[in-house]
């Protein structure tokens, strides 16, 4: 337990500290040693839809500076490092063939995390779908699910004895919501049912990863999901209705078959008009609903609802425009609503005390499930100064604030086992290119230099220590 000492939250003896990072962001080699095209990289090559037109070709060249970034984690001193997997790079085009230079990559990786006293936590499916499986219909399409599976068998068959954590998917909601709802990540499709049943489809898919999993991987590796669960809160008393609107598709959408094995009565209802939800099959709910060792939360800022009178302009604060497609499915009376500042540079407010709120509401509803911050961290516009260093005193702040909430919600009883801050290096943001900056440490897009920011420095203390200092 944490207790409360002039130095600031101390966290639990066993806590994991990490950082973390995903495959299309940070390698680059995107055409390299067999690696074939994924839907990121159809959607980064689409002229209009990443700002600037930048794309994943090059990232980081992590692939390239393996052993430099492998070093930096050891200096860090981090016991862990959360990365993912690229599908296509092991498996080109989505098929059964095993690419043994992309294994050998992900191999050294592993190993080179191992021998340095860091426990590999590999994420099987961060957003990069091969495009051959969304040629052939996507996460909407039952198939994707089998195959997901079959590819989470066969890493579990080449990595299982040396990767004791594994992640299933990274943030459904997005891969569902945003890549066929309102299409502003990849697949850019705006189709609401497809969106539906690419939920269900994700659902479907984790489970039937976990089983395969366990069947090859060390009976005592940890396996979990890692959701990106909305802290909703109503502007008044009220907005109980928007609030509950929104939780069905952002969270139950997700707990519900995964930890109590049904969809939730009230989503069914409010997609009706959508889709009859025929696309579940009898067993599904069931095999999504697979036994999990952890549940992985990302989190970055809470999210503050209203019911909509129809009439007066409608908050575009959830970031989708007025007469764009939405990627809350079904829902035409609820409005995003600004919340105060500070923000960031994602124009995200910063506002800790919805960690913790979430934290004691997953230990309420799931009593025992033990949980690992996934994701936190804070992207603002760093600059690299004269005398080389970074001074980034606002990441600074924003990661004392979450670990001080996180170690309240240990405080109040919630079983967080770790932490990882997304993200180690700065890196490609998705729709937003590398103008968007979450690394701790600084890279250089033209010479691809890495400099580490003063809250690297801070990070390196706060993992010695296992605690917080008592001051930003
Ligand atoms: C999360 C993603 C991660 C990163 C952060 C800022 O939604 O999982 O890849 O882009 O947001």
């Amino acid at each position: 337990m944490p207790v409360s000492s002039p130095s600031g939250p101390v966290f639990p003896g066993n806590f994991l500290w990490g950082t973390a990072t995903a495959s299309y962001q940070v390698e680059g080699a995107a055409a390299v040693d067999g690696r074939t095209p994924s839907i990121w990289d159809t959607f980064a090559h689409t002229p209009g839809l990443v700002t600037n037109g930048d794309t994943g070709d090059v990232a980081c060249d992590h692939y390239h500076r393996l052993e430099e970034d492998l070093d930096i984690l050891a200096e860090l001193g981090v016991g862990a490092y959360r990365f993912s997997i690229s599908w296509s790079r092991v498996l080109p085009g989505g098929g059964s063939q095993l690419n043994q230079r992309g294994v050998d990559f992900y191999s050294a990786l592993v190993d080179g995390l191992r021998a340095r006293g860091i426990a590999p936590v590999a994420t099987l499916y961060h957003w990069d779908l091969p495009q051959e499986l969304e040629d052939a219909g996507g996460w909407p399409h039952r198939d994707t699910a089998e195959r997901f599976a079959e590819y989470a068998g066969r890493m579990g068959e080449v990595f299982g004895d040396r990767v004791h954590t594994w992640i299933t998917l990274n943030e459904p909601w997005c891969s569902a919501y945003l890549g066929y709802g309102s299409g502003v990540h990849a697949p850019a499709r705006t189709e609401p049912a497809a969106a539906l049943a690419a939920v269900h489809h994700l659902n479907l898919g984790h489970g039937l990863a976990v089983r395969a999993l366990r069947a090859s991987i060390d009976p005592a590796a940890r396996v979990s999901v890692t959701l990106n669960l909305h802290h909703v809160r109503g502007e008044s008393p009220g907005d109980a209705e928007a609030v509950r609107r929104i939780d069905a598709l952002a969270n139950r959408a997700f707990l519900g078959p995964m930890l109590d094995g049904a969809y939730p009565r009230d989503l069914i209802d409010d997609t009706a008009a959508v889709t009859d939800w025929s696309f579940v099959h009898d067993g599904d709910e069931a095999a999504a609903h697979a036994p999990l060792d952890l549940l992985g939360v990302n989190y970055y800022n809470p999210v503050l609802v209203r019911q909509w009178d129809g009439v007066s302009p409608r908050s575009t604060a959830d970031g989708h425009a007025d007469g764009a497609a939405s990627p809350w499915i079904g829902v035409t009376d609820v409005e995003f609503v600004t919340q105060p500042g500070p923000y960031t540079q994602m124009g995200w407010n910063i506002d800790e005390t919805g960690l913790t709120e979430l934290l004691l509401r997953l230990h309420r509803d799931y009593p025992g499930l033990p949980m690992m911050i996934t994701e936190n961290g804070a992207a603002f516009d760093d600059v690299l100064d004269d005398d080389g260093r970074v001074r980034d005193p606002r990441r600074v702040d924003y990661l004392h604030r979450h670990l001080t909430a996180v170690a309240a919600a240990i405080d109040g009883g919630a079983d967080v086992r770790g932490y990882f801050v997304w993200s180690l290096m700065d890196n490609f943001e998705w729709a937003h290119g590398y103008g968007k900056t979450f690394g701790i440490v600084h890279v250089d897009r033209q010479t691809m230099r890495r400099t580490w920011k003063e809250s690297a420095h801070w990070y390196r203390r706060v993992v010695a220590a296992n605690a917080l200092p008592a001051a930003r």
